[in-house]
Order: structure tokens, then C-alpha cells, then sequence
């Protein structure tokens, strides 16, 4: 195989910028800034009684002919440089002992300089994992073609080829890598040609549905949404930049991209029969939990392991084990045995950042004519039910200044004492100055002569509001609530917002 040119810049600016990522993602404070991953928004309902017991639980799963303990990945990062010999034969050993998924590093250092290959090289000492090959789809435009990346797994012996989409992070680095153009039609016809899997993957700023898509149609296996809340490459660029414009340009990133769980579900969305892996800032078992239970057919760590393959082989087997063991207690306490019983389970619910919980539903009613009192009450009670909130107040709106919202009791005879009171009020025969059309502005010969709907509105009201306890209206008994009709007979919308928790 011919080898592969560095495009740009010289021989050994690959391998060099390899051991400053590994430097600067070890020292420094790369997390995004003022984005998370989203899953802190969900929470776990337990089941108080599962029905199972926890020796039932089975975290484990096949994906692409290999067996693993766990749905874990420890996510794409190194090669090419001495120390990351170290950490990738720390990762695969760690892989291998516990049956999780690892990726290698972007394999294009390897094409340009093949003598690294011992610091890529984990296979003899991770025989069974499910092993993934790494390389930029950018280089599939800068002449990678088919021939290197089967040279690339086969030397591997990897099972799977990931393109990574890492656009921003081109865009930040001096040099980079940036002509995108016609990319699709590359990873397309790679597909076409590869014998193994071709998974594409972000790196941290996530893929959105319509990517995920047009990925999928052009033949990729698997799609790694890789969003944001975790690592931010471009906080990683960042510290490795000359100049206060260009870290400044790279901090105004650090917030960049869609939020790993809003990723992984807007992927699930768009393609919910296909392989879907999430990962970007997956901290702990819980968020991995989280995950599958929002779809993911795979979940990906790369920043913890690293740190931990710095510590050394006991501080990734810790690891390891802590995620998978708080992924099997949490679906022991929702009563899933299975990762498939986990994915799509009801027990995973969504919170907002403050645990309060929102509903708006607008609800028509055609009216019939003046002063007729519609109770709306069941419809009401119907939008609290619907939101899944038990406690908090029920809004009751009417968006009109004739047609108002009133709580009282549904007795007819009482009710015609209303329309007579109204009417006693503000009398339908006037007069009234709204209805002296002439000396009215912007209104047509056809306007409405209802001065007196709008001043009977005068004496009602807008809105009324319900507190909401254990999921039902606290009404008193006699207490219904009345969409009324001051006008003639057309169609009226209330708007009903449930807050609460
Ligand atoms: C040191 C390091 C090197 C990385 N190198 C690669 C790479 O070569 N190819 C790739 O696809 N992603 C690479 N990544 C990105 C990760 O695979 C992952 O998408 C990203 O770090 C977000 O996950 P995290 O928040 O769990 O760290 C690297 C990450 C780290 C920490």
C-alpha cells in the first residue's frame, strides 16, 4: 500500500499533535462550558417492586458478531505516539478482562508513518473485544480511498471502521483539514466497497436527525451521535493556540453543539430500527442507564478512560466495573431485566433543570350563541391528566374580550339568573360608543355592534386558576368551570397550562 502523504503540514506534525492532545486532555480543564449533556433532565421512577431478581438482571449484548458484557465503548482516542501505546494496551487489556467495545484512535498517522503501528496494535492482547478502527472522514477528500482503510483494519484487525465528523475542530485548527464538500458521496462509496461495518461518529458536538438520515442512506452501519456536555475539542484547540484572537474565536465554541440525550433522541427519532450509539460527557453508570433507556444501542466514555488508563490498569477496571454494576442495579430497581426491557422503558422520565414540569394544550369550543355558558370542566381535567403532572395549578386562558372564564355552579336555573344579570348590566340594546361605528377608525360597515359583550366581559374575567392535587382539579363540589359565550355563536380557543410537578 502506497503510503499516505500528510496533506499540509510536515512529517511530523500528526504525531506531534497527538501527544499535545493526550497532554492537554490529561492537564487541563477542557469540559464544554454552558452546554450539558441533557441527561440530567431525566430521572429514573423505581418501581419500589421490581418482580425480578437482581441475579436476572443481563446487561449483556452482541453487536457485530462480538459479545459484551455491558453496552460500553470505550470511545475512539489515541495512537501514533509512544504514550499511547501504554494507554491503548491499558484499555484493550481492561476491555478484554470485562467485555466491553474499544476504539483505537484516528488510524491517519498510522497511513502516513506505518512504523507506529505497535502503538495502535491491541488485538493479541484483546482477542475477543469488539475492536473499532478510527480515521477522519475529511481524509476520505484528501485521497484515503478504500485501499488504506481496509490496509488500516486489516493491520488492526479491527471489526468495525469509524469516520469521525469533526468539522468545527478542522475549522480551529492552523491547517486544518476543512474541504467537507462532496464528503457524503466518499463515505457512500466506502461503504459500498468495505468489508467491515463503517460507523461515522462526531466528536463531541453531536449529529443531527436529518445527518443521521442521509448517513444512513448512504449505507454507514451505525451512527455515534458523540454530543455535546463532555470533552470540547474546541477547549481542547484552544489551549493549544498562538494568539489571543484565536483562543478567544475557539472559546466562543466551548458551548457549541447539540446536548448528548437530545441527540440521541432525535437520532432515535429519525431512524428507531438502526444502530444508534450515544456518547459525549457519559460520566457515570446512571447517565449510561439513561442512555439506553432513551435508545442507544451502544454508549461511549472517552475522557474518563483516558484518565484512568493514565492511572493504570486497576483505575480502568475500577471503572469499568462501577459503571456496569450501577447499570445493572438500575435496571434491577425498574424491574428490567434485559437491556431491551431497559430501552424504551416508561420508568425513565423527563425533569427540568428547576423539577418543575410545564403543559399547554389549546382546546376549541364552537359556541352557539350570547351568554351561553359551556362547562369545559371534563375537558379541562383531560389536558392535567395528559401532562402527567400531580401537583401544582391548572391556568385556565381565554385569548378573547368576549368570551370569558368563570367558576361557579352548573345549576340551569342559576344559570339563567346569570344571563339575566348580565343582560340587566350591560343590556344587548345599548347604547353603547363602541358600537357608533362612524366615529370608529379601521373598522368596516360589518363590524360587530357588541359594546355590551365587551363591557359583560368587564365584569367576568380572562382566566381562572385550580390548584391541582394528586393529579386531580381540587374543585369544590358544586364548583364547575364555564367557558362563556358573550358574543354571537364562532369558534373560541382556551389555552390551559398545567404547571407543577
Ligand atoms: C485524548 C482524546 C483523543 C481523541 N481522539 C479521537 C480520535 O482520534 N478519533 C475520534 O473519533 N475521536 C477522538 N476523540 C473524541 C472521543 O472519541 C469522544 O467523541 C469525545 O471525547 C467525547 O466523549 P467524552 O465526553 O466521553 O470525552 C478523542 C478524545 C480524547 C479525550
Amino acid at each position: 500500500m502506497a503510503r499516505v502523504q500528510s496533506s499540509r503540514a510536515e512529517p511530523t506534525a500528526t504525531p506531534k499533535r497527538k501527544a499535545e492532545h493526550l497532554r492537554i486532555n490529561l492537564d487541563e480543564d477542557v469540559s464544554a462550558k454552558g452546554v450539558t449533556t441533557g441527561f440530567e433532565r431525566y430521572r429514573f421512577v423505581p418501581a419500589a417492586l421490581p418482580e425480578i431478581d437482581l441475579d436476572q438482571v443481563d446487561t449483556g449484548t452482541t453487536l457485530f458478531g462480538r459479545r459484551l458484557a455491558a453496552p460500553l465503548l470505550i470511545s475512539c482516542m489515541t495512537g501514533g505516539v509512544p504514550e499511547a501505546e501504554r494507554i491503548n494496551l491499558t484499555l484493550a487489556g481492561a476491555a478484554q478482562e470485562i467485555g466491553l467495545a474499544v476504539g483505537l484512535g484516528s488510524g491517519r498517522v498510522l497511513l502516513e508513518h506505518p512504523e507506529v503501528l505497535p502503538t495502535f496494535r491491541v488485538r493479541p492482547e484483546a482477542p475477543d473485544v469488539l475492536l473499532l478502527a478510527n480515521l477522519g472522514a475529511v481524509q476520505l477528500n484528501l485521497g484515503v480511498g478504500p485501499d488504506q482503510c481496509r490496509w488500516l483494519v486489516e493491520q488492526l484487525e479491527a471489526d468495525a471502521l469509524v469516520l469521525h465528523l469533526n468539522a468545527l475542530q478542522e475549522a480551529l485548527q492552523p491547517g486544518g483539514d476543512t474541504r467537507f464538500a462532496g464528503l457524503l458521496d466518499r463515505i457512500a462509496a466506502l461503504c459500498a466497497v468495505l468489508e467491515v461495518p463503517v460507523i461515522v461518529k462526531e466528536v463531541g458536538w453531536g449529529i443531527p436527525p436529518d445527518t443521521v438520515v442521509r448517513l444512513f442512506e448512504a449505507g454507514v452501519a451505525a451512527v455515534d451521535v458523540a454530543g455535546a456536555g463532555g470533552t470540547s475539542w474546541s477547549e481542547v484547540e484552544r489551549h493549544r493556540m498562538e494568539g489571543e484572537v484565536r483562543r478567544r474565536v475557539a472559546a466562543a465554541f466551548a458551548g457549541w453543539g447539540i446536548p448528548t440525550a437530545e441527540a440521541l433522541r432525535g437520532a432515535r427519532r429519525v431512524a428507531p430500527d438502526r444502530l444508534i450509539f450515544a456518547s459525549g460527557g457519559i460520566r457515570d453508570g446512571m447517565d449510561a442507564a439513561k442512555a439506553v433507556a432513551l435508545g442507544a444501542d451502544l454508549v461511549g466514555m472517552a475522557g474518563p478512560f483516558l484518565r484512568a488508563a493514565d492511572q493504570g490498569p486497576e483505575a480502568v477496571h475500577d471503572l469499568a466495573t462501577e459503571l456496569i454494576e450501577t447499570l445493572r442495579i438500575t435496571m434491577f430497581c425498574i424491574g428490567a431485566s434485559t437491556l431491551e426491557e431497559l430501552r424504551g422503558t416508561p420508568r425513565l422520565v423527563p425533569e427540568s433543570p428547576a423539577g418543575l414540569g410545564v403543559a399547554t394544550e389549546d382546546l376549541i369550543f364552537r359556541t352557539t350563541g350570547a351568554r351561553e355558558f359551556i362547562d369545559i370542566t371534563e375537558a379541562v381535567a383531560g389536558v392535567a391528566r395528559r401532562s402527567g403532572i400531580q401537583d401544582g395549578i391548572v391556568h385556565i386562558f381565554s385569548s378573547h374580550t368576549t368570551a370569558a372564564i368563570r367558576i361557579n355552579e352548573h345549576e340551569s336555573l342559576l344559570l339563567t339568573d346569570f344571563q339575566e344579570m348580565l343582560e340587566r348590566l350591560a343590556p344587548c340594546a345599548g347604547p353603547y360608543e363602541h358600537d357608533d361605528l362612524a366615529r370608529r377608525t379601521g373598522v368596516g360597515p360589518d363590524e360587530p355592534r357588541n359594546g355590551h359583550s365587551h363591557c359583560q366581559h368587564l365584569l367576568l374575567a380572562s382566566s381562572e386558576s385550580v390548584p391541582l392535587v394528586g393529579g386531580r382539579l381540587a374543585l369544590g363540589l358544586w364548583q364547575r368551570i364555564f367557558l362563556i359565550e358573550l358574543d354571537d355563536a364562532r369558534e373560541r380557543r382556551i389555552t390551559v397550562q398545567v404547571v407543577g410537578r
